[in-house]
This record gives C-alpha cells, sequence and structure tokens, in this order.
C-alpha cells in the first residue's frame, strides 16, 4: 500500500503508512494515554505491551495478505493507529476486522475517517469481502464514525461490558466492501 498525505480539518498534514520498528514507542505511548480514558479500549494502562513486544508484533504482522497496520504521523510523530487483519479461519478467510485509536488532540479533524477508508482499499486490494468491528455502547463518537463509514449495526452482547460497577452493551458493525 502507497501512503497516503492528507491535510485534515484543522490544516494539519497527515501521512498514513504501514508500520514500521521506529513506530513501537509512539504506538506504546498512544495506547498507553488512550486506554487511561477507559471507555474506549478493552487494553488497560498497565498491561501495555513494551516497546520491544510491540516491535515483535509489527514483524510478526508482517504478511500484507493478512495484516495491515497504518501508522497515522503529524510531523513524523505518531498520533494513531489501525491495526486490520484477514480472520486466519480458512472458513473466514473473506472476512477483516479492525481496531483504532488517535491521541485526543488529534480527534475530529476527519484522520479516523481517512484512516478507515485507507484499510477499505487494502481489503478490497486483497479480496476481503466484509469488514467487521466491535465497539462499546458508551463509545458515541465511534458509532458515528462507523455509521458514517457505511457500517451498520449486527448484533449486541447485553451488559458485555463491566466499568466501574456501570455495564454497557458490546456493539458488533460490519460493511461489506
Ligand atoms: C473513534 C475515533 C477513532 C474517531 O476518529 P476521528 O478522527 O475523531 O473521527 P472523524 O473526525 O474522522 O469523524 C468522522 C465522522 O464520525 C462522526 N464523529 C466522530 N466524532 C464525532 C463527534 N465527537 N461528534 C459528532 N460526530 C462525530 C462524524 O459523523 C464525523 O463525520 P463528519 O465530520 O463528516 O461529520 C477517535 O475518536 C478515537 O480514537 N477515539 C478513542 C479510541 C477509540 O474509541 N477507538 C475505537 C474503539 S472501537
Amino acid at each position: 500500500m502507497k501512503e497516503k498525505i492528507f491535510i485534515s480539518k484543522k490544516n494539519r498534514e497527515i501521512v498514513l503508512k504501514k508500520a514500521e520498528a521506529y513506530h513501537s514507542k509512539g504506538w506504546r505511548d498512544g495506547i498507553l494515554e488512550v486506554s487511561k480514558e477507559k471507555y474506549f479500549l478493552l487494553v488497560e494502562p498497565e498491561i501495555v505491551y513494551s516497546e520491544k513486544e510491540i516491535e515483535n508484533r509489527i514483524n510478526k504482522c508482517s504478511d500484507i495478505n493478512y495484516h495491515l497496520i497504518v501508522a497515522a504521523e503529524n510531523d513524523k510523530n505518531l498520533i494513531g493507529l489501525v491495526h486490520a487483519f484477514r480472520h486466519p479461519a480458512k472458513k473466514l478467510q473473506h472476512i477483516g476486522e479492525f481496531g483504532i485509536w488517535l491521541l485526543k488532540e488529534y480527534r475530529n479533524e476527519g484522520i479516523g475517517k481517512e484512516m478507515i477508508l485507507y484499510i477499505e482499499e487494502w481489503g478490497k486490494k486483497y479480496h476481503l469481502e466484509k469488514m467487521c468491528l466491535s465497539v462499546f455502547s458508551c463509545n458515541k463518537n465511534a458509532i458515528l464514525l462507523y455509521e458514517k463509514c457505511g457500517y451498520q449495526i449486527v448484533g449486541t452482547n447485553k451488559k458485555h461490558i463491566k466499568i466501574e460497577n456501570e455495564y454497557y452493551d458490546l456493539i458488533h458493525m460490519e460493511k461489506f466492501l
């Protein structure tokens, strides 16, 4: 996949490119920040991978037919990430899934939408037929983004997520490419 460069709604130059080993530190620092926000991701701040583990993961996910980890950069700093992957089971190989995050100060300027378009291009190029994701019901902005990108809600696990004694549903969404 070729790099994609665009200007965000706040006039910042954003580069989307395949993640490399040098992104490990930015990845670790970023996911640590986002995990502290509590209401978006399953990962907890205390179990965030080390830089070395992240580097290993980037290397392990290097087969472009199965994985695309996209780093979003501004001024050469990692500001967000999306990991899209083909399901490994033979009967599910036409299906992709993804997870996405952006640092707080880079949200609501159209970057998330561009990142999703980018991984969908990859999906089409590598003959994926459907893209799927799961999102907490309390994550309204993410649900709005996915709907804007054409994803539909196809199922819900009731009270599946428990955060500080409050329950939230886990919502499943999908889009045929
Ligand atoms: C979810 C996330 C990736 C969205 O990325 P983003 O760059 O902020 O989203 P965009 O600016 O591209 O928004 C695209 C569309 O989504 C909707 N949307 C996103 N954020 C919104 C908000 N705060 N209010 C209203 N609509 C919103 C809008 O329809 C928007 O389109 P528009 O600007 O043309 O109206 C980002 O908020 C994030 O990283 N959140 C924390 C981590 C997370 O929740 N990850 C997903 C876990 S499932």
